[in-house]
């Protein structure tokens, strides 16, 4: 189960502001189950993208105030707070140099590149962030297809000081045996830093629960996690 982590902190759980939840009816089973599989801290993280997902903090905190209200009655004890997942395009790099960023907590922020295809200038971007005193947190190293074949990034970006955040789903093999192979790799290698589900729909929840049986998961469960830290 999930209480060993405590928190999720990579979660599409906000309703209809992205491919995630659809509905708040959606978002409170998905925190329902959560609730029962021990998780006592939420941060819902949409995405902001600016070819499909524009989200801004007033669209996310709408979103978040349909969904709190529901949590604070029904879940007591559950602490919900909401960050974003930061594609790593153009807007995102304004976003950083007007300071409008929504971090995870502290200095934390949960960004991402693109799965499919090589984005030449991630590097650069994630060492502008370092530089304005962001701790960038890399969201699911495990399924950057590019990356697979030049190891090397792994390295360079961990050195870089990034923190790998790998996703419950893929040690349920759920993207694919790459994905999993990949995760399990970097967990052997000590390299993950942070968990998250990644859940985009209520129906995932069964694939969670699978996780949570991988030996890869007890594994990490015995690591520091950034899951763990108190909130900022
Ligand atoms: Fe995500």
């Amino acid at each position: 189960m999930l209480h060993t982590i405590g928190t999720d902190l990579h979660i599409h759980v906000l309703p209809g502001i992205d491919d995630g939840s659809r509905s708040i009816e959606e978002s409170k089973s998905i925190i329902t189950q959560h609730y029962q599989s021990g998780i006592r801290r939420i941060i819902a993280t949409p995405h902001i993208r600016s070819d499909f997902f524009l989200n801004t903090k007033a669209s996310i905190l709408a979103a978040f105030n349909s969904v709190v209200e529901t949590a604070s009655k029904d879940w007591p004890d559950l602490e919900i707070s909401f960050a974003a997942e930061y594609f790593a395009d153009d807007h995102f790099v304004e976003l950083l140099e007007r300071r409008e960023i929504l971090p995870l907590f502290d200095n934390k922020v949960l960004v991402e590149t693109s799965m499919r295809l090589e984005q030449p200038f991630f590097k650069q971007i994630l060492r502008k962030m370092i530089d304005l005193g962001w701790k960038p947190v890399l969201a699911h190293p495990e399924r950057y297809r590019p990356w697979w074949n030049t190891r090397t990034i792994y390295d360079e970006i961990y050195e870089m000081g990034a923190i790998f955040q790998v996703n419950l789903l893929s040690l349920a093999g759920k993207y694919g045996p790459k994905q999993q192979e990949v995760a399990e790799r970097l967990i052997m290698e000590d390299k993950i830093g942070a968990v998250g589900s990644d859940l985009h729909r209520s129906s995932q929840y069964a694939d969670v629960l699978k996780a949570t049986e991988s030996p890869y998961f007890t594994q990490l469960s015995e690591r520091p996690l950034l899951n763990r830290n108190e909130l900022g």
